[in-house]
């Protein structure tokens, strides 16, 4: 039987480990704070590795999706949670792409039981939750890959976060433009590179996105290979 699965341009299949969807952190046991992402991005990639060949461990925020034959998908409400599966799964993986749409705060005291409602203002404090990706340990092997969702100043916010967390590619992600970013099945995007480089894709597909995603992942674990292997002789001729 035909098979429209590539063979990667890598020299191996890769574990290429994704983020998708959003998070919820509980205020009581009938209250969450969320935001509008589908999960459509990340299941795009999921579904763009496994095409390539590749195998796919997906964590998954609550979304409405069908998850793609063939990853092991890993199902999480809160940022902890998310957390804790993305560090079990990352050292065994050789790129992480992160576009979950991670909350920033939880509720200081999340209720236990639920809250009623009274006659006066009701004022929440919240605190943060953790950055995952500045969570990982120090990476020698793995590629990693952010998404950086930003209603303005998208450059400067994303090179910003580039740098911050360490990333190897950026992806730019405009949310406030009417045509694309969440709930659409595109968005408005530039890829930013450890090195500086830019490279603008204007409003692209989700799908497209993916595969260009997956192939700069098998060209930028091929080119990390390379270059531990040459520092790998290097230190065996001195
Ligand atoms: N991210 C993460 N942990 C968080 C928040 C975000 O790992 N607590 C990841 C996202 O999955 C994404 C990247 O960091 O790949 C950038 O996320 P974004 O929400 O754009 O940026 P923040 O770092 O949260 O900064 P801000 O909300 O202030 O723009």
């Amino acid at each position: 039987m035909k098979t429209s699965r590539r063979v990667p341009t890598a020299r191996r299949a890769l574990h290429i480990l994704v983020s998708a969807g959003p998070t919820r952190e509980y205020l009581d046991p009938v209250r969450f704070i969320s935001n509008p992402s589908t999960g459509r991005m990340g299941y795009a990639v999921a579904e763009a590795a496994l095409q390539a060949g590749h195998r796919v461990t997906l964590v998954s925020g609550p979304v409405a999706l069908t998850p793609p034959a063939g990853a092991r998908v890993v199902h999480v409400e809160r940022v902890r949670e998310m957390q804790a599966a993305i560090h079990a799964a990352f050292p065994t993986c050789d790129a992480l792409i992160m576009t979950a749409a991670v909350g920033d705060y939880q509720a200081a005291r999340p209720r236990t039981s639920k809250l009623h409602k009274t006659g006066r203002v009701l004022t929440l404090r919240l605190v943060r939750t953790p950055d995952i990706l500045a969570s990982l340990p120090r990476r020698r092997r793995q590629i990693v890959i952010g998404f950086a969702a930003e209603t303005d100043a998208m450059h400067a916010a994303a090179a910003r976060k580039l740098a911050a967390k360490q990333l190897d590619l950026i992806v730019a992600n405009d949310v406030s433009a009417p045509d694309a970013g969440f709930g659409h099945p595109a968005l408005r995007a530039a890829l930013l590179y450890r090195d500086g480089r830019v490279r603008e894709l204007g409003r692209c597909s989700k799908q497209a996105l993916a595969r260009l995603l997956v192939r700069e992942t098998e060209r930028l674990c091929a080119a990390r290979a390379t270059a531990s292997s040459g520092a790998h002789h290097a230190a065996q001729k001195s």
